[in-house]
């Protein structure tokens, strides 16, 4: 055999043993599922998840430098003067001290993390919160929480075993403050956890409202203020809604927010935020091997998170947030009118870019993922989208098309 023919046969022999590899082990499979991801992606209405993440860049940089080979943790707390050489601690501050004063907390009195979900951000607002009524009063809380809130709170409360009171909500899914005035217990701090954006109805509580009700209690030996702005929280510091999430105006002691919903990190990743005297007021854990006194509920912490988080802050920043919340927004106030134009009962709550309607059939629940709900209130069973970055109106004029001919 003449040495380019032998070449090209070992060559061809190599490529098919990588494909014989490539079967056997399974990489098929996953090429075969990058298909499926990015179909749906496109028509991806029921959850609230940004579907335009720019993370091209970030990868291009991550790979670039090497630092697919370097293990970094954030375990410890990011707001010192001497962070953790190898964390990513530095930029996490950076992303703390960037969005603690979209929320209107006075910097000198904050204290944050990034987090590794909205989930962990609430069991970090629960946490802190029943702690430090604890430390305060020497008295173990009640915790309030609409029936209408994330279900993440209810479950939280259960795993840290506090008494939870859950409040009724009104038809379109607030928190009724006469129902939280009949519940509460004035002997027992209370610890009260605002839904900013209820999951499925997108209704935020009245917080001035409900706040007037503690406060009528001078006996009430404590009083925490959690907010789950998971989604809400994303968007409302860059509308002209802003002072409905702001800590002066509302008083609140912690927020959390997710990261991979409006901001577009593409995986689970959030905000924690609290005035620096809860923090100040937690139990004290100091962990000698690691140097730090370990106040938060997690050890390691993802350090790749805040990162991206950063990135984001230099390469979309306040300009371009501001552009994408009003876009959603004016999207979503177009897909309320559409379906109101075709006659197909449907329901939006005020600064919301969730809008709720009559359930259509399955096959257009698959083809849009979308979520379901049901309440009798409004005739029964329920579907919602929320109004991401990427549901243009282009898409919600396909979307309705469905629906009619789905009718
Ligand atoms: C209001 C609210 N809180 C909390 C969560 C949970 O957030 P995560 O999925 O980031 O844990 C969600 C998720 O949809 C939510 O809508």
């Amino acid at each position: 055999m003449k040495p380019i023919s032998r070449l090209l046969f070992l060559s061809a022999l190599l490529l098919a043993s990588y494909n014989a590899w490539a079967q056997s082990s399974g990489f098929a499979k996953l090429d075969a599922w990058v298909q499926i991801w990015k179909t749906g992606h496109r028509t991806y209405f029921g959850y609230p998840v940004n579907q335009q993440s720019q993370m091209r860049d970030f990868y291009e940089w991550y790979l670039s430098t090497g630092m697919e080979s370097v293990n970094l943790n954030n375990a410890g707390d990011p707001m010192t003067d001497s962070p953790w050489t190898m964390s990513s601690q530095a930029f996490e501050r950076d992303v703390i001290e960037y969005f603690a004063p979209l929320y209107d907390f006075d910097k000198d009195n904050v204290w944050g993390i990034v987090t590794h979900s909205g989930t962990d951000g609430n069991n970090h607002g629960i946490y802190f919160g029943a702690n430090y009524l604890k430390n305060k009063t020497q008295k173990d809380p009640v915790v309030y929480v609409s029936d209408e809130a994330h279900y993440s709170n209810l479950r939280l409360t259960d795993l840290q075993n506090l008494d939870v009171r859950l409040i009724k909500s009104d038809r379109m899914g607030r928190m009724i403050p006469d129902e939280l005035e009949k519940s509460l217990d004035t002997s027992r701090p209370a610890l009260i956890i605002y839904a900013m954006g209820s999951t499925f109805k997108g209704a935020i509580d009245d917080i001035p409202t409900l706040n007037a009700v503690l406060a009528d209690h001078p006996e009430l030996p404590g009083i925490y203020r959690h907010v789950d702005a998971a989604l809400f929280g994303g968007y409302l510091p860059f509308t002209r809604y802003r002072d409905m999430v702001s800590q002066r105006e509302l008083d609140y002691e912690s927020i959390a927010i997710s990261g991979h919903k409006f901001f577009g990190i593409d995986s689970p990743s959030g905000l924690f935020l609290c005035a620096r005297d809860v923090y100040d007021n937690q139990t004290d854990f100091n962990v000698t091997y690691l140097n730090f006194n370990m106040k938060m509920i997690n050890c390691s912490r993802d350090a790749v998170q805040p990162l991206k988080f950063w990135w984001l802050i230099q390469k979309v920043g306040t300009e371009g947030w501001t552009r994408q919340a009003e876009q959603m927004l004016a999207c979503t106030d177009y897909l309320k009118q559409r379906l109101d134009e075709i006659g197909w009962p449907a329901w939006r709550n005020e600064f919301s870019n969730t809008v709720f309607f009559r359930r259509p059939s399955k096959r257009v629940i698959s083809e849009y993922t979308l979520a379901l709900g049901h309440d009798e209130n409004f005739g029964g069973d329920l579907a919602h989208v929320v109004v991401m970055q990427h549901v243009t109106k282009d898409k919600i004029d396909t979307f309705i098309n469905t629906l009619l001919n789905d009718q």
